[in-house]
């Protein structure tokens, strides 16, 4: 058996493939939609609703027009978004540094003084832990599952350490396991008991209108939930276009409690004078007149994902199906598949695939400090690669797993 996998491997070699499986990123194809808005805003839109996007005035929430456009994609109302410039990630930074220096709006102290923790979910996005690690936060990690993260354990660290200040996740289609939060997973984190009295939530919703099913079941909504269990200000939800126009050439939002927005906005006001706001009117503009609007994007996007991840299923069932030797998450939106093999071979894995021209994000990527204590997580990213490669490439990884497995 070994020979014969040996074999077929060093076929795959001697054809010096180059595929890449690693990056998390919109194929081509996907934003080939989005090139209309390139020259969408012409002279005769220069002023919207009263405010001329060509001069400062106009504030750091952003136009009114992009805080419903995010109303839509966060599932928030337009008075909870604050709309910022291309990147969500820099909006989440930036509000974990005002946290550490000042405090959340109702904080008793700065978090800096307090040695902070934050919860992570894994396996998780890496970027999450980099951002958090290098502003100095202890990570405490709980398993991410398919109703979201281990509420048991999340309710009984928050209940008695209040050095966790929150945590930190990706409530739709998660990075890389693509599961989303159940209704209850909501409500307990919506009421629980924490011993720290400015205990926040930080939800990612990077993937939040990113289906690739036709009937997508109803994600709650952080924000509604923890308004109805009387916690308004316990929940921050970021979001941005990265993946639905241009990734880092989009726009971003957060959404919260007009209240906690009043708060952040007078932090914001010291650092700039407002977003980019051609480019926020750019995206309303383009969206609705998209055929369906921002629905009609989104089905467009899908067309184009669901046979990579559908390749990828079926590859993972016709070479894995019944071995035992792994098992694998199949989202229903998102960006990634979350593979786990049954023996610590995961780093093997990503060593032979490199070998045999198939990039792989790197072993550990999903855990904090870049250390998978089962050694057994793989995160496969199908979207940017054309179909045929995507194929290819799975093919790799089956035979890669098998041969590691031996
Ligand atoms: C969970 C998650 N959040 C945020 C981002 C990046 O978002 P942005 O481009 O808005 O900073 C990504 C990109 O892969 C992601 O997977």
């Amino acid at each position: 058996m070994r020979d014969e996998l040996q074999k077929k491997f060093d076929e795959y070699k001697a054809l010096g493939l180059s595929l890449n499986m690693q990056r998390g990123q919109p194929a081509d194809e996907n934003f080939d939609l989005s090139n209309p808005m390139l020259t969408i805003a012409g002279e005769e839109d220069m002023v919207v609703s009263g405010v001329s996007l060509r001069n400062y005035p106009g504030g750091v929430y952003g136009i009114q027009e992009a805080r419903e456009l995010f109303g839509d994609i966060l599932k928030v109302k337009p008075e909870e978004v604050l709309c910022g410039n291309n990147s969500s990630l820099k909006m989440l930074s930036n509000l974990l540094m005002w946290a550490l220096l000042k405090g959340m709006k109702d904080s008793p102290a700065p978090w800096v003084g307090d040695k902070p923790k934050m919860i992570v979910t894994v396996p998780g996005y890496d970027r999450h832990f980099l951002i958090l690690e290098t502003l100095g936060f202890e990570l405490v990690t709980v398993p991410m599952g398919p109703d979201g993260p281990d509420m048991d354990k999340v309710e009984s660290l928050v209940a008695t350490d209040s050095r966790i200040k929150g945590i930190l996740f990706v409530p739709t289609y998660s990075n890389p396991t693509g599961d989303s939060i159940s209704l209850s997973t909501a409500e307990r984190l919506a009421s629980m008991e924490c011993a720290a009295p400015d205990f926040t939530i930080f939800a990612d919703d990077a993937y939040g209108v990113h289906h690739v099913v036709d009937n997508p079941s109803d994600v709650p909504s952080l924000i509604r939930v923890c308004e109805e269990k009387g916690n308004r200000d316990r929940t921050f939800v970021f979001g941005s276009t990265s993946k639905i126009t241009f990734a880092g050439a989009g726009i971003a939002a957060m959404a919260s409690s007009p209240d906690n927005l009043a708060w952040f906005a007078k932090l914001l006001g010291t650092q700039f004078i407002g977003p980019n706001k051609i480019e926020l009117y750019r995206h309303v503009k383009f969206i609705r007149q998209f055929p369906g609007g921002l629905q009609g994007l989104m089905r467009k996007h899908a067309e184009l994902l669901k046979p990579k991840f559908d390749a990828v299923e079926e590859v993972l069932e016709r070479e894995l199906g019944g071995t035992d030797l792994a098992r694998w998450t199949v989202p229903h939106g998102g960006y990634f598949v979350s593979l786990d093999t049954t023996k610590p071979v995961a780093d093997k894995v990503i060593e032979l695939a490199r070998e045999a021209g198939v990039a792989l994000t790197p072993a550990g990527a999903t855990f904090p400090g870049k250390n998978d204590p089962n050694n057994s997580n793989i995160r496969l990213a199908p979207s940017r690669p054309p179909l045929a490669e995507v194929v290819k490439a799975m093919e790799i990884v089956a035979l890669c797993i098998k041969l590691a497995s031996e």
